[in-house]
């Protein structure tokens, strides 16, 4: 089962960095620049969301889209030191990504996605599921372990929602490497296949026809091509290299190029 073709996305994912809104600004320059007028590819920037007000108000105009890095499941109330879905929506942030596994390693559960990406769709938000396995054993284990990833955390979730997922394939193993070190464009495009089919169960063949996969995982500019076109990805999500604004301008470019 294969994609729909559409806009190729570019995720980039900036963790907890950088510390000072001067250098998010000076790492969003170039990248402004080269997101400028490209129709072929949408860039969307999940910074700290400390910095997403000031980084939204300076690319107006760039069809640059902006995202948060994790939400909570609830819209307001007595919960200390969260952020509403509501709160990224009326700052002007379109994407939100969820379950990565930085957050599932401490402490956050397939329940808990689940809630979150309900709580996110709801609101309007096209939410960034991040799935992945820890290990890749040879009987194949693994992929009960994705497909559970995969289920649970769209578990009862409606129709109009699913239509706001793009899946992220992120295997553990290959985060915050190098380009040498992360998946194939090969194994990433059998994966997509079988994560398709798994979606397609649950929402049907027809919408899962259109879901983007995109692949994550030490994706740098030496490797971003193979994977758009070999591996077939409807996009990327990219941690340390967007770090860099003139290689993710570099990887902006390339995407649009295809
Ligand atoms: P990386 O991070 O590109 O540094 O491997 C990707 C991610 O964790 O989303």
């Amino acid at each position: 089962m294969r994609q729909t073709k559409r806009k190729r996305l570019i995720v980039a994912n900036w963790k907890m960095n950088p510390l000072y809104l001067s250098d998010a600004r000076l790492i969003l320059a170039p990248i402004k620049r080269a997101a400028r007028g490209q129709r072929g590819v949408e860039v969307v920037i999940c910074p700290p969301a400390i910095f997403l007000t000031d980084l939204i108000s300076r690319s107006e105009g760039s069809g640059l889209k902006f995202g948060g890095q994790d939400v909570f499941f609830e819209v307001a109330g007595a919960h200390t030191g969260e952020l509403s879905p509501l709160m990224f929506r009326h700052i002007g942030a379109e994407y939100v990504i969820i379950g990565h596994s930085e957050r599932r390693q401490r402490g956050e559960n397939d329940g808990i996605i689940n809630k979150k990406i309900k709580a996110a769709t709801r609101a309007g938000l096209k939410v960034i599921f991040c799935v992945g396995e820890a290990e890749r054993d040879g009987a194949g284990d693994y992929l009960k372990f994705l497909t559970e990833q995969l289920t649970a955390g769209l578990q009862g979730l409606p129709r109009p929602a699913a239509e706001k997922i793009v899946l992220a394939y992120e295997p553990l193993w290959a985060i915050g490497r190098s380009a040498a070190e992360a998946d194939s464009p090969a194994h990433f495009l059998e994966q997509a296949i079988y994560l398709r089919k798994i979606f397609s169960t649950i929402f049907g063949r027809e919408l899962a026809m259109s879901l983007p996969i995109i692949y994550g995982g030490s994706v740098e500019v030496k490797n971003a091509a193979d994977f758009l076109t070999n591996g077939e990805a409807a996009g990327l999500l990219i941690g340390h290299e967007s770090l860099r604004g003139d290689r993710l301008a570099e990887i902006i470019k390339l995407a649009a190029g295809f």
